[in-house]
C-alpha cells in the first residue's frame, strides 16, 4: 500500500497551489475539506509522523510565540524613492552611463504595500520567515507565516528550484479581508486599523497564529537570492518561481525604453485601484543580473532599482459642519461633514478629524475648502485647508464640544490621553446602548438574535435601559396581538400612555420568542464571558478569562485589594484600577446583584467529583458513542479521577472505544496490551 499520508500532503498541497496562486481550482472546496479531514484523522492517529509543513498545520496553533532574531544572511535593503517623471528619467540615464551605453531591459512591477518578509527554502521546504527588522536581522516568523495560504510550504515536486534559497516578498493583507477585520473591530468598539499594511502587520506579530489564519493573509513574492538561480535574468527567474510553488505577480512588463516605463506607470495609477491588496508605486529593475552586479549599491539600495511612488489621491471640498459621535465608552469622535466628492473611486462625504488636538492645528473654520485624502487609509482624511480660499464670508471657528452632544454632561479629558470623554456612564444614551450591544455581542453572552438594531428600537420604546431589563422581557397576549413587556404585565391599554416604568411594545411573536430564548440561554454563558460581557474599561476577553479563573467567582473580584488583581496574568496597574474603580460605583455593584438574581453565571462551575475510581488513570475516548456523548464521556472521566488523553501510549490506561474507532488504533491497542472498553463496560466500572 501507498503511504497514505505522504500522499494526502502531496496532493493538498498541489490544490492549494491551484487555489491560491493560480486561481484555478480543481476541485471543490467540499472535496478539498474532505481530504484535509482524513489527513488530519490520519495524523492523529499517528503523532510520529509530525511534519510543520503538513497542509494540516496552516490552521495555526495557541502556542504562543516569542519571536527570536535572527541575522540575515543577505541584509534586507531598501529602495531609492522617487515621486515623478523627471526622477525615473533621471535613474534610468544614470543606469545608461553606468552601463557604458549597452542595451538594457527594466523589470516593471507593482510596489506592493506591505511588510516585507524573506523566506528561505532547503530541499523544498520552507524552514523560516524572516521579518525585515532593521535589515539586518528581524523577528523569526515563520509559525505564523506557516498560517497564510498562498505562501508553499513544500515545493511543487521536480520543478527546478535550488537545494537552497531565499525568496522576498510582501505579506499583505487584502482590502476583503481588511474591511471585514475593520467591520467586526467597529463592532465590539475596538480600535480600527488605519490601512492594510498596519493590519497585516499586527497580524503578524501575533503571538497566536490561529489568529493569521482566520485573517486572510496573502504574500506576493518579487527577489529570489540564491548561488544557483535557474536563469540569469530577474523575471525569468520569477517565471520559474511561480511554476516552483510562489505566488508572483503578473502584473509584471519588460521595458525597453522611458516611453515603455511611463505607459506602465499610466496604466498602474489608474489600474491599481481595482486590485484585490494594496500598492502604493511601481518597482523598476534592471532586468539582467550581470548588469544589476556592474551597476551595484550604494550603503542602503541598489543602483539596479527604484521605486516610484503614486500620489496619494487628494480632493479639494467644502466643509459644511462638524458633528460628535459618542461611542460605548463615552469617548467623543469629531466628524467631519463635507460637499461630497470623488475620491479613488468613491464619493466622500465625511472624515475623521481624530480629536481636539487636530482640530486647532488645521484651525478649521465652517465653509472651509479643506484638502481631503486617502492614501493608504481607508478612512479619508483632513490633511489641510486652502487659506487663500476663504472669503469674507468665513464661518465660525471649529471648536471641540465642551459638553457631550448626546446627555449635555461636561465632557473630562484625562492625562495622557488626546481623546475627551463623557463621564455620564450611567445615563448617556449611547454608551448605554453601547453597553447593551457589547453585553449581547457573541464573544460575550452571544444573543446573537438580538441586533444592534433591535437594541436600539428597544432602547427608544423605553423597554431597554440596561442589561438586566434584558432578563425581564415578558411576551403575552392580548387582544389578538403580542406584546412585549418590561417587568409585571400591564395590560397593554397602557401602551402609548407616558408609563415608562412598565413599558409595552406590540411585537411579532416567532422573532420576538427567539430573541427571548437567546437570553435565556445567556444564563448558561460562562463566568468569564460574562466578566467580559460587562465591559469593564480595557477588562478584554484575555484578562476576563484570567480573572474569572483565578478569582473563581464575582464576589471573590470584588473584594480582591489591587495587590492581588495585578498578581494576576496579564493584569497591570491599568487593568486592576479599572476593575476596582468599576466596582467602587454602587451602580455597577447593583447591576451585577441584580444580574446574578435574574440567573446569569458570577462564579466559575465547578465540576463535581464522582467517585475515584479512575484515579491516576490515563483514557482514550475514540469514536462515536450512543447512550452518552462524547464530551460527556470525558467529563465523566474527569468527575472520576481520571485523565484524558488524545493519544496511546504504553502508560494509558484503557481505551473507551465506541463506533467506528480507527483500525490502526485498534491495533496499536493491541500490540502495546491496552484494554478497550466499550460503552457498557466503561459505564460498569466506574460503578
Ligand atoms: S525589490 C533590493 N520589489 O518596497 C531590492 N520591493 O523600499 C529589494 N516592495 O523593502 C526590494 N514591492 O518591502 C521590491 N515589487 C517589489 C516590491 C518591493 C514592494 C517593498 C519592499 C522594500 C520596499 C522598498
Amino acid at each position: 500500500m501507498t503511504d497514505r499520508i505522504a500522499q494526502l500532503r502531496a496532493e493538498l498541497h498541489r490544490h492549494n497551489y491551484n487555489y491560491y496562486v493560480l486561481n484555478q481550482p480543481e476541485i471543490s472546496d467540499k472535496e478539498f475539506d474532505t481530504l484535509m479531514d482524513e489527513l488530519q484523522r490520519l495524523e492523529a492517529q499517528h503523532p510520529e509522523r509530525f511534519d510543520p509543513n503538513s497542509p494540516t498545520q496552516r490552521v495555526g496553533s495557541d502556542l504562543t510565540t516569542d519571536f527570536v532574531q535572527v541575522s540575515h544572511e543577505y541584509p534586507m535593503l531598501s529602495l531609492g524613492n522617487t515621486y515623478n517623471r523627471e526622477d525615473v528619467h533621471e535613474w534610468y540615464e544614470r543606469v545608461r552611463l553606468g552601463l557604458n551605453g549597452q542595451d538594457f531591459e527594466v523589470c516593471c512591477e507593482l510596489k506592493y504595500d506591505g511588510l516585507s518578509i524573506s523566506l528561505l527554502y532547503e530541499e523544498g521546504q520552507l524552514v523560516r520567515a524572516l521579518t525585515r527588522g532593521d535589515g539586518v536581522r528581524g523577528d523569526d516568523v515563520t509559525a505564523n507565516v506557516r498560517a497564510i495560504s498562498s505562501v508553499p510550504l513544500v515545493l511543487t515536486p521536480d520543478s527546478g528550484y535550488p537545494a537552497r534559497f531565499e525568496i522576498r516578498g510582501e505579506v499583505l493583507m487584502p482590502w476583503q479581508s481588511f474591511d471585514r477585520l475593520n467591520a467586526e473591530r467597529e463592532a465590539r468598539e475596538e480600535q480600527l486599523f488605519a490601512n492594510p499594511r498596519n493590519a497585516a502587520s499586527g497580524t503578524l506579530k501575533s503571538k497566536d497564529s490561529r489568529v493569521v489564519a482566520q485573517r486572510h493573509l496573502d504574500a506576493y513574492l518579487y527577489y529570489l537570492l540564491s548561488d544557483n538561480l535557474p536563469t540569469s535574468e530577474h523575471l525569468a527567474n520569477l517565471q520559474a518561481a511561480r511554476r516552483w510553488g510562489f505566488k508572483v505577480s503578473t502584473a509584471m512588463r519588460l521595458a525597453h525604453s522611458l516611453e515603455d516605463i511611463y505607459a506602465f506607470l499610466d496604466h498602474w495609477d489608474e489600474a491599481r485601484n481595482s486590485l484585490p491588496v494594496a500598492t502604493d508605486g511601481v518597482v523598476l529593475k534592471v532586468n539582467a543580473l550581470a548588469q544589476q552586479a556592474l551597476l551595484g549599491y550604494t550603503a542602503k539600495s541598489p543602483r539596479w532599482a527604484i521605486a516610484y511612488k503614486f500620489q496619494a489621491e487628494r480632493a479639494l471640498t467644502r466643509l459644511d459642519a462638524v458633528t460628535f459621535q459618542v461611542g460605548r465608552t463615552g469617548a467623543v469622535t469629531p466628524v467631519a461633514n463635507m460637499e461630497p466628492v470623488l475620491l479613488a473611486g468613491t464619493m466622500v462625504k465625511r472624515a475623521s478629524l481624530h480629536n481636539a488636538d487636530i482640530i486647532r492645528q488645521l484651525d478649521l473654520h465652517i465653509g472651509d475648502q479643506v484638502y481631503v485624502e486617502k492614501a493608504g487609509e481607508i478612512i479619508p482624511q483632513i490633511v489641510g485647508v486652502e487659506t487663500t480660499m476663504r472669503g469674507a464670508d468665513l464661518g465660525e471657528r471649529v471648536e471641540f464640544v465642551r459638553q457631550c452632544p448626546e446627555c449635555g454632561a461636561a465632557l473630562v479629558r484625562y492625562e495622557g490621553e488626546a481623546a475627551h470623554y463623557c463621564p455620564n456612564d450611567t445615563a448617556c444614551p449611547p454608551q448605554l446602548k453601547g453597553r447593551i450591544e457589547h453585553f449581547i455581542s457573541r464573544d460575550a453572552m452571544n444573543i446573537m438574535s438580538l441586533g444592534p438594531e433591535v437594541v436600539d428600537k428597544f432602547f427608544e420604546q423605553g423597554l431597554l435601559h440596561d442589561v438586566t431589563d434584558l432578563y425581564r422581557l415578558k411576551l403575552t397576549a392580548w387582544d389578538g396581538s403580542w406584546w412585549l413587556s418590561r417587568g409585571d404585565f400591564v395590560a397593554p391599554t397602557l401602551f402609548g400612555e407616558a408609563d415608562r416604568k412598565t413599558p409595552t411594545m406590540s411585537v411579532s411573536q416567532r422573532a420576538t420568542q427567539k430573541i427571548l430564548d437567546g437570553i435565556a440561554a445567556s444564563r448558561s454563558v460562562p463566568f468569564e464571558r460574562v466578566l467580559f460581557a460587562l465591559g469593564i474599561r480595557f477588562v478584554g476577553k484575555v484578562a476576563a478569562k484570567n480573572l474569572a479563573r483565578h478569582f473563581k467567582s464575582i464576589t471573590a473580584l470584588r473584594r480582591a485589594p489591587l495587590a492581588e488583581l495585578q498578581a494576576v496574568e496579564g493584569v497591570g496597574e491599568v487593568i486592576a484600577g479599572s476593575v476596582q474603580t468599576y466596582f467602587s460605583k454602587p451602580e455597577n455593584a447593583a447591576l451585577v446583584d441584580t444580574l446574578a438574581q435574574c440567573g446569569v453565571q458570577m462564579a466559575v462551575e465547578e465540576t463535581h467529583a464522582l467517585g475515584t475510581s479512575l484515579a491516576g488513570q490515563s483514557v482514550v475516548v475514540s469514536g462515536v458513542f450512543s447512550l452518552h456523548s462524547r464530551e460527556e464521556y470525558k467529563q465523566m472521566i474527569e468527575q472520576y479521577g481520571g485523565k484524558n488523553v488524545s493519544s496511546l501510549s504504553k502508560n494509558t490506561a484503557f481505551i473507551l472505544a465506541g463506533e467506528n474507532m480507527g483500525p490502526s488504533k485498534l491495533e496499536k491497542a493491541e500490540k502495546l496490551g491496552i484494554p478497550v472498553l466499550t460503552e457498557a463496560e466503561f459505564l460498569e466500572r466506574l460503578n
